[in-house]
């Protein structure tokens, strides 16, 4: 025991980290024996090492704006619901095809600790408040579900879309728990693979890593990016090569529109040759704080509204639109042989990312200290850190309304990305969905509600729809539940068919 601690401490001092074992002495046996376990597990060389670079990366791109050195996504790699219409169909056949053949798995970025929302449980549990109150994983699990069946109906084959989710140290057992309680929402439990991400430490300025108890370290998830170290840590990209995975979907938990396996991204990426793609919403606000895809230097990377100038963000091609408006929504296409060149290859060379923090601390005297501004930084690599090593990148365009809508902050007025927001995009789509299938929405005194609503009165409250996703993933049959009918909100449409929701039996 006194041999393991006075190497621990041998380390420490090396490390410049001493401070982290200065209640030791305070601790009861049982800390004292978790905190050397924690210690013991930790490279600090390494931890220095990423901190030392990412604060340089962080400092070098504060000083220069990127303005000069980059390109619009050109044209030929781009595919785009709206301009490209004629391919759709094609994309997604072609899409659909590949899923019956379980060659397309989706991957789940659930790591995140959802500080903005401030719930105690992972994201994906949240219900946002519709009519079925299902969670952000329920309906994710549906769509798979639904898609499944799909390509099963077109392709006469049976077929799986294996689920990768990534938790991190805090979310992995709640999550688990969450599923298994819920019977894995109808998919085959051996088909969900649950993997965690890794942790960091939080450091202060100098590089010291920050102690939140006497006995624990500040620690959290190293980014949505901590994706490419996990997936060969945990042995991933050979259970995808297993089960004949050849393309990823990547997306984010907190988009509630999510097409999840969408398959004219599929179809597209996969007709294209495309190596790496990504899906992008058209930035249209010139100061809107959205990343944007673009070339750099020749290589493809996302730039973030901070990182140019306001002259450039305002820039307009001939067309009118912005110069630079392929809006990053994090959702992402990967060949799996991509996926294993990053792992074994490009992941060290990714660069920690450093976002500055309020980190709840202890002092010297061992109080605990809340700070009011930020004290210290979180290491975080991003998920799209990994497009410069493309060989072949391609871009879809998608419209916003139907495709995103994150869930990010919790309620206040006139909160943007909170759950009334995203509850009212997913209701406002399926009323869309509704009128497209030729069915019509009544109010109280049974006249027909324009399809455009009306703002006179103020309010701009969506219509109350909630389509299952086990009936329709994408709008699709819909007409023989709903063609020249009228419905009074709030109109549910699942498995049994469609109902009025009647409040308070009236
Ligand atoms: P955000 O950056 O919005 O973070 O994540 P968050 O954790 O959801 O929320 P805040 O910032 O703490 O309020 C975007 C996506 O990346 C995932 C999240 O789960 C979400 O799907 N993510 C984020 C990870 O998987 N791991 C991370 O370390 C960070």
């Amino acid at each position: 025991m006194e041999s393991t601690r006075s190497r621990l401490a041998h380390r420490l001092a090396e490390a410049g980290q001493s401070h982290l074992v200065q209640f030791w002495d305070e601790l009861t046996p049982e800390q004292q024996a978790e905190m050397t376990s924690d210690l013991e597990a930790m490279d600090f060389q390494e931890i220095n090492k990423f901190f030392r670079s990412a604060m340089e990366v962080s400092h070098s791109s504060k000083q220069e704006k990127m303005d000069a050195r980059m390109e619009p996504v050109p044209r030929e790699v781009l595919g785009s619901v709206t301009r490209d219409r004629d391919c759709l169909k094609d994309w997604e056949e072609k899409g659909l095809r590949c899923i019956s053949q379980s060659s397309v798995a989706v991957l789940l970025l659930a790591g995140g600790q959802g500080t903005r929302l401030g719930v105690s449980y992972p994201k994906g549990m949240y219900d946002v408040g519709l009519p079925s109150h299902k969670t952000l994983f329920q309906i994710q699990a549906e769509r798979i579900l639904r898609l499944q069946q799909l390509a099963e109906q077109r392709h006469g084959a049976k077929c799986c879309i294996p689920w990768y989710i990534m938790t991190s140290g805090r979310t992995m057992e709640s999550t688990k728990t969450f599923f298994s309680r819920h019977s894995y929402f109808g998919l085959c439990k051996d088909n969900v693979i649950f993997f965690q991400q890794g942790m960091l430490p939080a450091m202060d300025y100098n590089g010291k890593i920050i102690l939140e108890s006497k006995n624990k370290l500040a620690m959290a998830p190293d980014g949505n990016g901590g994706l490419y170290r996990a997936l060969g840590t945990q042995g991933i990209v050979e259970d995808m090569d297993r089960r004949g995975v050849k393309f990823i979907h990547v997306y984010c938990v907190d988009n509630i529109l999510v097409k999840v396996a969408d398959p004219a991204f599929v179809g597209f990426c996969v007709q294209k040759g495309g190596d790496c793609g990504a899906k992008v919403v058209e930035k249209t606000n010139p100061t809107e704080a959205v990343g944007v895809v673009c070339k750099v230097d020749g290589h493809y990377q996302v730039v973030e509204y901070s990182e140019i100038t306001l002259a450039t963000a305002e820039k307009r091609s001939a067309d009118g639109r912005l110069m630079f408006n392929a809006g990053n929504v994090a959702n992402h296409f990967f060949t799996l042989a991509f996926l294993r060149d990053i792992v074994q290859t490009f992941e060290p060379q990714l660069q920690h990312h450093v976002a500055q923090k309020k980190i709840l601390y202890v002092d010297t005297q061992g109080r605990l200290i809340k700070p009011d501004k930020p004290n210290g930084i979180k290491m975080e690599k991003f998920v799209f850190d990994i497009f410069q090593f493309a060989k072949a990148f391609v871009v879809y365009e998608v419209l916003r309304e139907d495709e995103f809508s994150a869930l990010k902050n919790a309620d206040s007025q006139d909160g943007k990305d909170t759950p009334t927001t995203v509850k009212h995009a997913l209701m406002s789509l399926h009323h869309r969905w509704v009128l497209n299938a030729a069915g019509h929405f009544i109010d109280e005194n049974g006249t027909r509600v324009p399809a455009i609503p009306s703002l006179k009165d103020g309010t701009d409250l969506p219509i109350k729809c909630e389509i299952s996703p086990l009936v329709s993933y994408g709008g699709e049959g819909l007409e023989e539940l709903v063609s020249g009918r009228e419905f009074r909100p709030t109109l549910v449409i699942d498995e049994s068919g469609a109902h009025e929701l009647v409040k308070n039996g009236l």
